[in-house]
């Protein structure tokens, strides 16, 4: 039996992603997004959904550009705290001890100690209510050496591990492998 919620901002898991910017200063800030996603393939774009008292949303509209670096599941902590400051108010970097990295393609920083990072040129922003959802499009995937596989892929029980439980409140890891995409369903017997 399905007990109904109602209406919630809800799907699980979801990634905690961290979103790097250069403000109208030139100062680096990060901030937690977990409301995001991937969107398309080609391009390949991803979206973070900002609300407007975020000092990120005007550092988005402003450079047009920003980056996605995800925390290990031993950065929760870290995490956290990006979520819980504000770069209006605090260098989240230096309080943290965090190196931010020049992004490579886009006028954008990110978190060097993460072991995967995006870099992302905004393409589009949507008013959707309470977040604006900015879709940017990936220029740049850079994934720590240790956390690839032998072919070179990035290892999902090592990247991107962290993940945040809505209405919960509460964060998660994953990382454990099921079946093979796009194949096991190919050995489904039809009920029919
Ligand atoms: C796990 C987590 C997820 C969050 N997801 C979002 C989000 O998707 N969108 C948003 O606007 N704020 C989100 N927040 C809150 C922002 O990260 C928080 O307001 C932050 O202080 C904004 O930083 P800034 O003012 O430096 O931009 C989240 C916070 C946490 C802890």
């Amino acid at each position: 039996m399905l007990i109904s919620l109602g209406p919630q901002a809800f799907l699980s898991p979801v990634p905690v992603m961290l979103v790097g910017t250069y403000d109208s200063e030139g100062r680096p800030n990060i901030m937690a997004s977990a409301w995001g996603g991937l969107c398309s393939s080609q391009p390949p774009c991803l979206a973070v959904s900002v609300r407007r008292s975020a000092w990120t949303y005007r550092a988005l509209k402003e450079r047009q550009a920003f980056t996605v670096s995800l925390p290990a599941r031993e950065q929760a902590g870290m995490a956290d705290f990006i979520g819980l400051v504000s770069g209006r108010d605090e260098d989240k970097f230096a309080a943290l001890g965090l190196t931010a990295a020049a992004g490579e393609h886009v006028d954008a920083p990110y978190v060097a100690e993460c072991p995967v990072v995006l870099e992302l040129l905004l393409r589009h922003a949507l008013e959707l209510g309470s977040h604006t959802q900015f879709v940017g499009e990936i220029m740049d995937v850079k994934v720590r050496k240790d956390c690839l596989t032998p072919d070179g892929l990035p290892d999902p029980a090592r990247v991107g591990g962290l993940h945040y439980a809505p209405l919960l409140n509460e964060y998660y890891g994953t990382g454990d492998f099921v079946a093979r995409a796009f194949a096991v369903g190919k050995t489904v017997k039809r009920q029919n």
